[in-house]
């Protein structure tokens, strides 16, 4: 990021205030939060003299996407188990998963674990955290923004952050009608940020505008009356506040359907396979998924560019069915289907074998819908109970090709299992 502009004061013109409400910014903004910002989240650094980066580190990962309230008892849990960067890294990777498990996003936990053993490496070599923007940011999982809260909070030193949070605040106040999308947009928004975070006490300020973008600049149904910047702000003089930020019209989310599986034993053991780790719920367990291609319209299958011109089987509409043949459509199977799912797909065929409906009632055979970054999931519970033969044969093909999987039942995959929450749902 470019460096903050403290010349140049009669420059005006680059934002849309003048020179004394920028100037006023930060000190407005200041004692509204010493009067009336909150002074207790565990993670909060500004009332010691010693601040611990690893918590600011933790917290701010956990907090990128998700709410203070989801965030609360994870981070009790987290610190708990891994009270410090060097617990973090050496912790097996399933502990981590288990510890993450319900917050989604689940490449913030691998970048999380992946950090701290990236972080661990430079303590050995320098004896401290970095100590640089450009250090944090060399970490996965931290951005501009995640690093700048670092340098601020967890170090007390110089740090610029323009989160989501930070962009609606500002394009509110600045009336910037802008696509935030954008990456102009985002240039003018840092600049702006750059521009009104204090020298001294950045730190302070960025647990400011967090504050204020979280219970006061809201994004619906801002509270502008008890807000520090009402005096200048322009959307609030506009009665626009809600126009901003600007945003490009997200396409619409595209569909996608899998069965998943409950193959059982006698025993009353189901299956569990640890997703790769890269794609969706990646060194998370899961139920072996089996993709469905769906060809009546509601489908995804113009994403491959493919038709319905083979045939295939629909989920939800019918009590029983065999495995679909998705297999002659090459690009889809190896996309969808990963090596072990491809493996059980096979099995299936070949032993003639007939997944049952879950439910007692077809009308209730609703599939269970999950919504992740890019797509809807729509996952139908199927079940297949399987005797010791077929497990025998099942298991022999999975562990010749290093397959991680276990037989565990519904209640014990739950308690020691990091399982995403989707299955969760459907274990429910
Ligand atoms: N959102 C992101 N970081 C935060 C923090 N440190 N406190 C409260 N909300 C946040
Ligand atoms: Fe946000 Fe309203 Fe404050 Fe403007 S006056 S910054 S819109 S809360």
């Amino acid at each position: 990021m470019t460096q903050p502009t403290a010349n140049s004061e009669s420059s005006n013109t680059t934002f849309n205030h003048t020179t004394s409400s920028l100037n006023a910014f930060a000190t407005r903004l200041l004692d509204w939060f010493a009067k009336n910002g909150r002074h207790d989240l565990p993670w909060q650094q500004h009332q010691t003299d010693t601040p611990n980066p690893y918590i600011v580190w933790l917290s701010e990962v956990m907090l990128q996407q998700t709410q203070v309230t989801t965030v609360l008892p994870y981070f009790a849990r987290f610190m708990d188990t891994f009270p410090t960067v060097q617990d973090l890294a050496a912790a097996e990777w399933d502990l981590v998963a288990e510890h993450w498990a319900g917050l989604g996003y689940y490449a913030r936990a691998r970048n999380l674990h992946k950090g701290a053993k990236q972080l661990v490496e430079v303590i050995e070599e320098t004896g401290e955290f970095p100590q640089t923007l450009a250090g944090w940011e060399a970490i996965s999982g931290v951005g501009p923004s995640t690093a700048g809260a670092i340098m601020a909070m967890g170090l007390h030193r110089y740090g610029v952050i323009c989160d989501g949070n930070v962009k609606r605040v500002l394009t509110r106040w600045a009336a910037n009608d802008g696509d935030i999308t954008k990456s102009t947009t985002t240039k003018e928004l840092w600049a702006l940020a750059e521009r009104l975070t204090p020298t001294e006490n950045s730190g302070l300020f960025a647990q400011a505008m967090m504050d204020m973008g979280a219970t006061l600049c809201i994004r619906r149904k801002p509270a502008c009356l008890l807000c520090p910047l009402q005096a200048d702000c322009l959307a609030h003089a506009e009665g626009r506040e809600t126009d901003y930020p600007v945003k490009a019209k997200k396409q619409p989310k595209p569909s996608k359907f899998s069965d998943a599986l409950l193959i059982e034993s006698a025993d009353g053991k189901i299956l569990w396979l640890q997703r790769p780790d890269n794609g969706i719920w990646g060194g998370l367990w899961s139920l072996p998924l089996q993709f469905v291609e769906k060809v009546d319209g509601k489908a995804n299958s113009k994403a491959t560019g493919k038709t319905a011109d083979k045939k295939s089987v629909t989920s939800a509409d019918k009590p029983s069915k065999v495995a679909s043949d998705v297999r002659s459509h090459e690009k889809i199977y190896e996309a969808e289907f990963t090596t072990a799912e491809q493996i059980i797909n096979e099995w299936l065929i070949k032993n003639e074998l007939v997944t049952q409906s879950v439910s007692k009632s077809l009308l209730d055979d609703a599939p269970i819908k999950h919504s992740l970054t890019h797509f809807h999931w729509y996952l139908t519970p199927r079940k297949l109970t399987v005797d010791s033969a077929q497990i025998l044969e099942l298991n022999e093909k999975l562990a010749s090709a290093e397959i991680d999987f276990k037989w565990l039942t519904e209640q014990t995959a739950q308690d020691n299992l990091g399982l995403p929450r989707a299955m969760i749902k459907i274990l429910e």
